[in-house]
């Protein structure tokens, strides 16, 4: 067995298994106190919030029925207000969001065609080549500066009518771009690629995990976003809290054809409303207050931005990268050093720390963060 002083915080919170403490309203990181009783700020993800007690209460009182059999009158509700709130004709709820991605790419495409995305985009590098292994797809991934596709960018990339080239299908758009640092696509963007879109007879597929992010960032409705794209994908296991949940959304026909695909690709679920009963109580009480997150993000940013050795990227909503500027400092050297003090967040590059504000870090946890980074910085 391994000694506990050599276990990880984040090993020995994982030992402690799940939420101990009823009663609170959120879902706080003091829920997550390693053995020493220091509070954990987890900022590795917006996916690592866990239901809080309202949350639970709504799951455990949600009206369920089996979902295969279209019996689940919660997923129904779920379904209905979600489509009303992207003013879409229809939505399907999934399991996961590269499960409604890959569904989405799916009703997008054709066998042996190309799909362009970003070139840093989520269904490109995370979704295990799933447009390939699917849809029978090739993406084309398009580099840019700052994770935002416009249409200028992606223009040169669609192929040109010719006995000896794919053609192109689709365009899969990513707001906000996770790995971009939480980017926004303005509506003007989006706006563009769906004129590009129409101009090569191409459909237009959203990966909105964070529309909501892109949303509250920017005053546009997600509707607005969702109303210039064929299908939408939207998460509630990120910022909305919700423990698990995804839909697809879009046309009733298109939905129809989703539904199929679900299926086939193993998502149907039987008494699932316990998990729309999360992603309704999400809609109502979390998605109002996801601008908090972006106000925590960016506090959190300029300050690491004001020490020596760190450089940020502005963030746009809830997700902070951070570039290690010195020479004697690795990523994982200070995730180690962060974790330490009770802060975790995650080293997706080579000189880059992530760090992803959600609705289980408040100001404190940003505080406490900060301090962290300030002693590392003086290291
Ligand atoms: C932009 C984006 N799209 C899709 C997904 C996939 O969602 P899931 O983890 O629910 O499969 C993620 C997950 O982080 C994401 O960030």
């Amino acid at each position: 067995m391994t000694p506990k002083s050599s276990r990880s915080t984040l090993q020995r919170a994982a030992d402690r298994g799940p939420e101990r403490a009823p009663g609170r309203d959120r879902a706080v990181s003091t829920d997550l106190n390693d053995m020493t009783g220091t509070e954990i700020v987890d900022l590795r993800s917006d996916t690592v919030t866990r239901p809080s007690p309202g949350m639970r209460q709504a799951i455990a009182e949600a009206e369920v029925g089996d979902d295969v059999l279209g019996d689940d009158p919660t997923v129904k509700v779920l379904q209905a207000r979600l489509a009303e709130l992207l003013g879409m004709e229809a939505s399907l709820f999934f399991p996961s969001g590269t499960q409604a991605n890959q569904a989405g790419i799916l009703l997008s495409t054709q066998r042996g065609t190309e799909a362009i995305c970003e070139g840093n985009a989520h269904v490109y590098h995370y979704e295990f080549a799933g447009a390939a292994a699917w849809s029978g797809v090739q993406l084309r991934a398009v580099p840019t500066e700052d994770g935002v596709l416009t249409a200028e960018l992606a223009r040169p990339h669609i192929r040109p009518e010719s006995p000896h080239l794919m053609r192109t299908s689709a365009i899969c758009a990513e707001n906000t771009h996770n790995m971009a640092g939480g980017k926004v696509m303005p509506l003007e963007v989006l706006r563009g690629l769906r004129g590009l879109a129409d101009e090569h007879g191409m459909s237009l597929h959203l990966d909105g995990a964070r529309l909501w992010n892109a949303a509250a960032a920017t005053g546009t409705s997600a509707a607005e976003f969702a109303a210039l794209a064929d299908t939408v994908m939207v998460c509630f296991s990120k910022g909305l809290g919700a423990p698990i949940g995804s839909a697809l959304a879009g046309t009733a026909e298109a939905i129809g054809r989703a539904h199929e695909w679900r299926k086939r690709l193993g998502g149907g679920m039987r008494q699932v409303g316990i998990l729309a009963a999360a992603g309704l109580y999400a809609l109502e009480h979390n998605l109002p207050r996801i601008g908090e997150d972006h106000d925590r993000a960016k506090r959190l940013a300029e300050f690491v931005d004001g020490l020596d050795g760190f450089h940020m990227i502005a963030p746009d909503t809830n997700i902070v990268m951070i570039d290690i500027e010195r020479d004697d400092l690795t990523p994982a050297d200070a995730v180690s050093f962060l974790e330490e003090r009770g802060v975790w967040l995650l080293a997706p590059g080579p000189r880059r720390l992530r760090a992803v504000t959600h609705l289980d870090v408040d100001d404190a946890g940003i505080e406490r963060a900060s301090a962290a980074f300030e002693e590392l910085a003086k290291r």
